[in-house]
């Protein structure tokens, strides 16, 4: 089972370069988050996830690294991350760091030397077929004539971030290397000794990136879950506290392979498309289209999230989380086309369901996905959603003093800002921050407080039970009205736009209720 310290928790998800700049060069930076971990602290947020913060070209965001074991200077320097390690722990907030363990950047002297003619100890640390007229048809995205060294090398995203070989599980050609190999054992235990790095400067813990595109030709998944688990027997040897968080979003091979939580996101999975997402455009792969419950045409089906949430949830419960995150930096935040009324319903949801909940920063406030941004740093369509976080009415909204800032910021007539939600007791940012409050207060709302479905449709009813007390929450995301029966009210947690009326309930337009029911 997970470490205990996870089970209350409340993740706060910092895109760095955006969050704040603390010395005026445009790009937000560790101090800046050091800075700003009060505002944290006072949201309820107990625990942070960095996007990656190594030395980088910078052609993914960071998610192309040339040296795993140094922060990039924009951001600062290890000294730098070790003071915000220790900053986090005087508030009791828990650090995860984004572990890019699928790929590296074609800039990094690992690939450099893997490129070379003359064999050499790296040779083996990438995927290469024997031959450059060998495109590795079959097995994925394959470049060819980048290198002196006959053959193209196996790509996992964009074409600069090679695929380290961890092996293959099902050997088809003479090219691919098995899992035991002594390179690929290689590979993985520079893989741990990172991952010790970092803890060893105060991590506590991971998000990893990719996680389940380490093991290649593995349809089973046999060979990633035995990598994954031994990968987390060793660092738990010397850091047993710390945590691992995948970007699998298929939580039951994620929870098998040792994963402490698994994020159901836009892929494998459209329970999570179905509740926010669903819509053209709302997610980059437009694979699954329909009606997202959580809008106020009211027109969703609940049961499309349950359908899989359920089975997933049933089979992890015992030795993992579920995480339903409001958003990351991949996807157009969860404002689009949603109102404050409409997202302090989302939130509700968010944060009163089982597992560990993670917000995107920004999406407190309601921070708008910024339509037909240029690319930044391969963020093409994704580029919207990480545009600098809007503190206060001064200059760049508070983000920094710069002339230039790394996006640009929303200069909206409407750009709504942390300021000026903390002045008014009913914006989002407090509706957010009260809900966080409940969540911490009543063990029924924790990762593993009970989840049991009491009614679908709209309001979506359902009840948390914890060794103090049990909680039924409603949601009605649409703007139709409805009355309905519900258990016992003892004392009431959290409303919106609710009336009592005898022995039911009347949800207005977009409303919740969160309330304390008999125990049994
Ligand atoms: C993950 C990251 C994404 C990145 C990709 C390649 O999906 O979240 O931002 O581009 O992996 O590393
Ligand atoms: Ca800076």
């Amino acid at each position: 089972m997970s470490a205990e310290w996870l089970k209350d928790r409340v993740f706060y998800n910092i895109y760095p370069q955006s969050f704040y700049d603390s010395n005026g060069d445009g790009i937000g930076d560790l101090q800046g988050i050091i800075y700003k971990l009060d505002y944290i602290k006072e949201m309820g947020f107990s625990g942070i996830w960095i996007n990656p913060i190594y030395e980088s070209p910078f052609g993914d965001a960071g998610y192309d690294v040339t040296d795993f074991y140094k922060v990039a200077p924009r951001y600062g320097t290890n000294e730098d991350f070790e003071r915000l390690a220790k900053e986090c722990k005087k508030r009791d907030i828990k650090i995860i760091l984004d572990l890019v363990a699928g790929h590296t950047s074609t800039e990094c002297e690992w690939f450099k030397k893997s490129s070379e003619f003359e064999k050499n100890e790296y040779s083996n640390r990438y995927i290469w077929t024997n031959s450059v007229w060998d495109s590795g048809s079959g097995y994925g995205g394959f470049i060819g004539g980048a290198s002196e060294r006959d053959g193209c090398y196996m790509k996992n995203f964009f074409y600069f971030q090679p695929a380290l070989n961890y092996g293959f599980k099902n050997i088809e050609k003479d090219w691919q290397l098995p899992m035991d190999h002594p390179d690929c054992l290689k590979t993985r235990d520079e893989l741990i000794k990172i991952m010790k790095y970092w803890c060893g400067l105060g991590a506590d813990g991971f998000r990893v990136d990719m996680a389940a595109s380490l093991i290649k030709n593995d349809p089973e998944k046999v060979g990633i879950k035995e990598l994954w688990r031994y990968v987390k027997s060793e660092l738990k040897k010397e850091y047993p506290q710390a945590i691992l968080v995948s970007e699998w979003s298929y939580p039951k091979d994620a929870i098998a392979s040792g994963f402490d939580v698994d994020f159901i996101i836009h892929f494998h999975l459209k329970a999570y498309n179905t509740l926010f997402r669903y819509e053209k455009g709302m997610n980059p792969s437009d694979e699954w289209i329909g009606n997202s419950y959580f809008r106020s045409a009211g027109k969703g089906d609940i049961d499309e999230f349950l359908d899989e949430y359920l089975e997933h949830y049933n089979a992890t419960k015992n030795d993992g989380y579920i995480s339903i995150p409001s958003g990351n930096h991949d996807l157009p935040r969860i404002s689009k086309g949603r109102d404050f009324d409409d997202l302090k319903v989302a939130f509700a949801f968010l944060l009163t369901m089982p597992g560990i909940p993670f917000i995107y920063y920004g999406d407190e406030i309601g921070m708008k996905y910024i339509e037909n941004l240029p690319s930044k740093e391969g963020g093409y369509n994704r580029t919207g959603s990480r545009t600098p976080m809007q503190w206060d009415s001064t200059k760049n909204k508070g983000f920094s003093i710069a002339d230039e800032t790394y996006l640009p910021v929303d200069n909206s007539i409407d750009a709504t800002t942390v300021r000026e939600q903390l002045e008014d007791n009913n914006s989002l940012l407090n509706t957010v921050r009260n809900l966080i409050e409940i969540r911490k207060k009543n063990d029924a709302l924790w990762a593993d407080g009970g989840f049991e479905v009491i009614k679908k449709g709209y309001p979506f009813v359902y009840k948390r039970t914890g060794k103090a007390s049990s909680i039924i929450i409603a949601v009605n995301p649409s703007d139709n009205e409805a009355k309905v029966d519900l258990p016992t009210v003892c004392a009431v947690l959290a409303e919106k736009n609710v009336e009592r009326e005898g022995s039911g309930i009347k949800f207005n337009k977009q409303s919740y209720i969160v309330y304390e029911t008999t125990k049994f």
